[in-house]
């Protein structure tokens, strides 16, 4: 399987190798590639020319019978995804468990399907450092009083931590289910009072902290949502907390609710009462990716970092609402109340109508919880697996990736319907191949394992390949959930926002309540900025590549409540509610395939460089709006975004350096923000100019005029290919080195959202100015840089 030997890389990547897989490119080199690149020497144009004259548009009209057209093309991509097809492969994939590092045969199944549809593929493995679950109990405890005698515990509740089978729903009782716990979380046997902690975020434990909430040596309850949950778990960690249980609360869900008179999964669209978010606890805004080896591929033999600091250090569970019942019952006439506190804590509350009163507590002494996890840890291969499609122009590539591994059997949802997507998607392509196209870009396409722990395949991948993706990688593709909804979704770097403002509008929407209309007229065109979550992060925060990730996964009102990283993710709940006839899957795969097409074999890149010059500016007037907000003691967040942004973060810091100093300075951000405009307006207009004389004829004999055309076109995609890069800072963000963007991240204290300005927000968020200057300068130069890039 894996191509990995032991001797074959050093963890700091010293010698640059181009791939992937390597062993296909053994001619290249860095110092190949970038002669082709960059070098604009006569004979470099001459070989430019001899390469690239086969995607003359001229060709592609006088020899359409061996070559299919652009527009044939996307006819094809449009014409070859299958409903059916698709929900053959989500059945597949959903058949059985395939957590991380634990199911090669659907590597091979992959790899295998790939290669028949014609895209040559192979796995490659990495070997990380992963966790599985062994045992765990979770109980609450009572005695009639703290002085009576020790031997007196009564187990008051005992948690199944288990979700109910469902005769109507196969994968519930398939009997190598996979228990209900959390990735990377720490084995530990705790039994102490407990506290309930809202969601856990960092103003939900300064209110506690702030009422004399006796936090330390308690196990917090935390409900999920708002941030990433591994965060909950690191807050409590450092305020002295021993343990940490999570649960589902229904007041989350909206309108979907039993309260509201809506049937419980599987009978109806509601929440099933018993459904459990498993899921990783990895502090994912520190990194992502193996923890034993940050910023180096987890290869066999490499040395390992100590995980403190990435992973939590006390135990962790995930339980049902169901099951939090009791336990939060067991709170009622102990401690303040939820109410007692800020609106922060009475939002969605969902549990009222069963009686749940949300108090904090502690419980006191003689009522407490057993939380016992035992987890294995280990070193295991995980196999991503990569297909190659070979473009004519070598040096820029198109990567397309989704996530295989799933927390349960199921996992329909999440990502098997992107599995299922992106093999609709590799299947055109393999038809196109079929009938003699080639692409002009290389495309990669990735199965990638591991996501869901840390996205380590991706990221493993992305630090053993970086310096050849540095080089070559114009654009990456995400597919992580495909579908769960009707509601289209996106996030993207901003000059692939016209990118998917253009294919939606191709697509026809299976809404066709309005004749005609299509995915881009349903969708209300909100482009979110990259925060982390996926596959993508690596890509986009640590190699500087634009990326985008898309899907229906969005939510609207009415779309039944989605089951995430639970049992009933199952091809049953897609089949009944999901998708039901599995349509939305393939529009998805025609929106993939066709985004593929239009970055890998247009002959200008589909990158709009103004697009991230008005981005830019917008972010730079939303920190100002966010300094004039900062100080103010009444500022109140309205979106559902802005407050979780505004309560994952400390309150009040102490006032370091000139807030009026640093306003001014921002003044310069805008300067620098309106040369890049002009620079990117003029290399947008450069751009639309050669494309239209691409796709003029050119007379053989002309071949001069043709060459030089070529040669500017390959220029002006160059400078598209390196706007991204120029705006990473290899110093990396404070206290989060991995993270190497100076636009985007994840949140520090939300792990998921995308901060913009990161380095510059998080030290208005501390009111740290001195250090929001500096962040300036080195934006400023980024800036620049790119300015440069695109002359
Ligand atoms: C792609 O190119 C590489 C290197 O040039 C070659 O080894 C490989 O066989 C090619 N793959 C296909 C499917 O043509
Ligand atoms: C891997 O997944 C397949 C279904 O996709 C399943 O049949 C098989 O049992 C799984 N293997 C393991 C080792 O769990
Ligand atoms: C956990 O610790 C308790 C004592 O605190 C002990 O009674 C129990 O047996 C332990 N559980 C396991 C599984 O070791
Ligand atoms: C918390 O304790 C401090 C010091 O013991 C006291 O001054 C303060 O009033 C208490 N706050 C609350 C909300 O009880
Ligand atoms: C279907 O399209 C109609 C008309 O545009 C719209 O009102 C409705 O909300 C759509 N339904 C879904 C599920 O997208
Ligand atoms: C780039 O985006 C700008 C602003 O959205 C638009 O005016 C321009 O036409 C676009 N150019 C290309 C080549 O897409």
């Amino acid at each position: 399987m894996g191509k990995t030997t032991a001797n074959e890389t050093t963890p700091l990547i010293t010698t640059v190798t181009v791939g992937p897989p390597r062993r296909r490119y053994p001619h290249q080199t860095l110092r190949r590639l970038c002669t082709i690149a960059l070098s604009s020497s006569l004979v470099a144009l001459l070989l430019t020319f001899l390469v690239t004259v086969v995607f003359a548009p001229a060709r592609r009209h006088h020899h359409a019978e061996s070559r299919l057209t652009y527009e044939e093309l996307q006819s094809l991509l449009l014409d070859t995804p299958s409903a059916e097809k698709a929900s053959e492969w989500s059945k597949y994939y959903t058949s059985g468990p395939h957590l991380a590092g634990k199911n090669l045969s659907q590597a091979e199944w992959t790899r295998d399907h790939w290669d028949e549809w014609g895209i040559e593929s192979e796995i490659v493995a990495y070997d990380t450092y992963i966790n599985y679950p062994r045992d765990h109990r979770l109980a609450l405890l009572e005695k009639p009083n703290a002085a009576s005698n020790p031997e007196a515990w009564k187990v008051a509740f005992e948690a199944t931590l288990k979700e109910d089978v469902l005769p109507e729903d196969p994968t519930t009782s398939l009997t190598d289910s996979i228990p209900v716990f959390h990735g990377y979380s720490a084995s530990g046997n705790v039994t102490a009072p407990f506290v309930y902690v809202n969601y856990g975020t960092y103003a939900d434990f300064e209110d506690l902290v702030k009422a004399n909430v006796s936090l330390e040596g308690k196990i917090a309850i935390a409900r999920y949502g708002g941030i990433f949950r591994g965060l909950k778990v690191k807050r409590a960690q450092e305020l002295g907390m021993v343990g940490t249980v999570l649960f589902s609360d229904p007041g989350d869900d909206g309108e979907v609710t039993e309260e509201n008179g809506y049937e419980l999964y599987p009978d109806g669209p509601a929440r099933n009462p018993s459904s459990v978010q498993r899921g990783s606890v990895q502090f994912l805004s520190v990194a992502p990716g193996d923890p034993t080896t940050p910023g180096y591929p987890s290869k066999p033999g490499v040395p390992r970092m100590p995980v403190d600091g990435a992973i939590p250090s006390i135990p962790s569970l995930p339980i049902s609402y169901v099951e939090a019942i009791p336990i939060l019952k067991a709170l009622h006439g102990y401690g303040p109340k939820a109410e007692d506190f800020n609106e922060y804590w009475t939002r969605n509350t969902g549990l009222g109508y069963k009686g749940v009163k949300y108090n904090i507590g502690p419980s006191p002494d003689n009522v407490v919880l057993n939380l016992y996890n035992d987890q294995e840890y280990t070193i295991t291969p995980q196999w991503d697996v990569i297909g190659i499609i070979n473009g004519t122009i070598s040096d820029e590539v198109v990567i397309v990736g989704n996530h295989r591994d799933a927390w349960i059997a199921g996992g329909a949802g999440d990502p098997n319907s992107g599995s299922a997507v992106i093999n609709e998607a590799i299947r055109s392509f393999g038809k196109a191949l079929e009938s003699g196209w080639k692409p002009l870009r290389t495309i990669v396409f990735a199965s990638w394992d591991g996501e869901e722990y840390g996205l380590i395949g991706s990221t493993e991948w992305v630090e053993e390949y970086l310096p050849w993706l540095t080089v070559a990688n114009v654009v990456y593709i995400n597919v992580d959930v495909g579908v769960r909804s009707p509601v289209f979704d996106a996030s993207a770097a901003p000059m692939l926002n016209k990118l998917l403002y253009d294919v939606t509008a191709m697509v026809p929407s299976p809404n066709q309540t309005v004749k005609g209309q299509t995915v881009g007229d349903l969708w209300n065109g909100h482009i979110r900025t990259m925060g982390s979550g996926s596959d993508f992060t690596a890509f986009q925060d640590y190699a500087g590549i634009p990326s985008l990730d898309f899907g229906f996964g969005g939510q609207s009102k009415d779309s039944p409540v989605y089951h995430y990283h639970s049992n009933y993710d199952s091809y049953h709940w897609m089949a009944e509610f999901g998708d039901p006839d599995f349509a939305y899957h393939r529009t998805m795969a025609q929106i993939l395939a066709l985004t593929v097409a239009k970055v890998s074999d247009t002959p200008l890149l589909a990158l709009n460089a103004t697009d991230y010059a008005v981005a830019l500016k917008g972010y730079v007037a939303k920190i100002e709006g966010k300094l004039s907000s900062v100080d103010s003691s009444d500022y109140k967040p309205s979106s559902d975004d802005e407050i979780i942004e505004f309560r994952a973060r400390p309150a009040d810091p102490v006032l370091q350096g000139d807030p009026e100093a640093f306003s001014l300075s921002l003044a310069r951000l805008q300067k620098s923000i309106a040369e890049l405009k002009d620079a990117a307006v003029n290399l947008d207009a450069k751009s639309d100019e050669l494309a239209e004389k691409a796709n003029e004829h050119i007379p053989w004999w002309k071949w001069i005029t043709k060459a030089k055309l070529l040669h500017e076109i390959r220029a002006t995609n160059t400078k598209y290919k390196n706007i991204e890069r120029a705006f990473l800072y290899q110093g990396g963000l404070d206290g989060r080195p991995w993270f190497k963007h100076v636009v985007f991240a994840p949140g520090i204290w939300t792990g998921y959202a995308g901060a913009v300005f990161p380095g510059l927000v998080e030290s208005i968020d501390n009111k740290d100015y001195v250090n929001a200057l500096r962040w300036v300068d080195i934006i400023d130069d980024c800036i620049k840089t790119a300015t440069e890039t695109m002359k």
